[in-house]
């Protein structure tokens, strides 16, 4: 029998820069030993972890714990990729499984809730935005107005001349 989570109880929430951490590098992981997308990084865009992982670092921070450490563009990152591989929905659909189930293996709580639904709409974002189709899984007239908060909230702030 495969090894089943620990129960909620037993797992902690995220609670700072060390679980993100945590989090991404067994999230890394399982993403680099998988048959459909561990080429992606080792073969098509020749990923140097090194510089990878402290980036994934700062973003997850940024978005779960409004650090501000990530600047960068996810949406070129990912555009870039459509004319070398398969960027779809079962590499979406992959990608969100393994990141699911790491947050379910490692936490449990309202971080870990929001870090699971942060992921899954970007990703449904990401998939739509880089493949020119509708947003098929996210709509934003279905938002809660927790969500359309949260999301507000990570726009740019605006810079006056
Ligand atoms: C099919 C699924 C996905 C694949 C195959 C994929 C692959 C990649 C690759 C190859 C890179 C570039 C790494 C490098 O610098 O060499 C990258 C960057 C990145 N990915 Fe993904 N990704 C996927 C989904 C996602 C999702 C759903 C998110 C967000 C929730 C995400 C967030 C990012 C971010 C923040 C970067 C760094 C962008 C930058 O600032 O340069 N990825 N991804």
């Amino acid at each position: 029998m495969p090894a089943s989570p620990p129960p909620p109880t037993a797992r902690p929430d995220l609670t700072g820069r060390a679980d993100i951490e945590l989090l991404v590098n067994t999230f890394y992981e399982k993403v680099r030993a998988d048959a459909l997308l561990g080429f992606i990084f080792n073969d098509v865009a020749g990923t140097d972890w090194s510089t990878h992982l402290p980036k994934m670092y700062a973003f997850w921070e940024t978005m779960i714990f409004r650090a501000g450490t990530y600047t960068g563009n996810p949406l070129a990152a990912h555009a870039r990729l459509v004319p070398l591989t398969a960027m779809g929905r079962p590499q979406f659909d992959r990608w969100l499984a393994l990141f699911t189930a790491t947050v379910d293996g490692l936490f449990a709580g309202e971080k870990a809730e929001h870090i699971k639904s942060a992921a899954s709409d970007m990703a449904n974002v990401i998939h739509a935005k880089i493949n020119g189709v509708e947003q098929d899984r996210y709509d934003y007239s279905k938002l809660t107005p927790e969500q359309r908060a949260r999301y507000a909230s990570y726009k740019p702030p605006v810079v006056q001349p």
